[in-house]
């Protein structure tokens, strides 16, 4: 459901920013009349619209499992955007609908930083990290990486599901496919390719393959 919700944010943003895109350019290129006309009968999809793009980003943001520095800023742009909006598309000001709409476009690349935004939590007990060690274990090496750094959407048995999390144990991805997905990230899931080593990542995805139930 996360996830549903999440690509029906980006589409009703998208729409959003494309009315206010037009709205501005109009009012940029002096078209009073034409802006007039077109704001009546945007109206109504307006609403819509605006509606899907707060409910939709409300929902999630209960349900994201912790909430970094860029969700914040970009949460205050968005308020911050929507009287500047009001009162410069009243009074036909040009600058107040510029920094609307730039506010707008801000929070949209604030959402992205946000997602890609990951702190690497370093595991307790250092001595399962080192690969070099005589008694290396890659799976216990990725236990404690993934209790200290996933369990927050997919939790200690992989099974949480928070915030659209997939259900780990019945993962139909092989070791290729793990790898491929802890690296690049895909919807609410972040990317690790900065954050672990190519070691790190192997050793995550073989504790993932550890805990598949087939
Ligand atoms: C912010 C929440 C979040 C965190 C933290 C997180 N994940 Fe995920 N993970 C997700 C979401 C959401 C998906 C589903 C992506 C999709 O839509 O296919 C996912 C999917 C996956 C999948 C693919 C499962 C499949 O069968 O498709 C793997 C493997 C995975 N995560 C491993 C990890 C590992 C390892 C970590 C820690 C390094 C981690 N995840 C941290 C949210 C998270």
């Amino acid at each position: 459901m996360f996830t549903g919700l999440l690509h029906t944010h980006k589409l009703v943003v998208i729409l959003f920013i494309l009315l206010y895109l037009i709205k501005t350019t109009l009012l940029l290129i002096g078209k009073k009349e034409t802006l007039a006309n077109f704001s009546k009968k945007a109206r109504i999809p307006e609403m819509i619209i605006s509606t899907l793009f707060l409910l939709t980003g409300a929902v999630m943001l209960f349900q994201l499992p912790e909430i970094n520095q860029f969700m914040i800023f970009k949460i205050v742009a968005v308020f911050a955007s929507i009287p500047l909006a009001v009162i410069g598309f009243k009074r036909y000001n040009k600058a107040l609908a510029i920094l609307s709409f730039v506010l707008l476009i801000g929070s949209y690349g604030l959402a992205e930083m946000s997602r890609r935004y990951v702190k690497k939590v370093e595991v307790a007990d250092t001595s399962v990290a080192n690969a070099a060690a005589p008694n290396y274990d890659v799976v216990a090496h990725g236990k404690a990486l993934y209790a200290a750094n996933c369990v927050a959407c997919h939790g200690e048995d992989g099974q949480a599901g928070i915030a659209g999390a997939k259900n780990l144990t019945i993962s139909q991805l092989d070791e290729v496919g793990i790898i491929n997905i802890i690296s690049n990230g895909k919807n609410a899931m972040p990317p690790y390719k900065k954050v672990f080593n190519e070691q790190e990542i192997s050793a995550l995805a073989k504790y993932v393959q550890s805990i598949k139930s087939n």
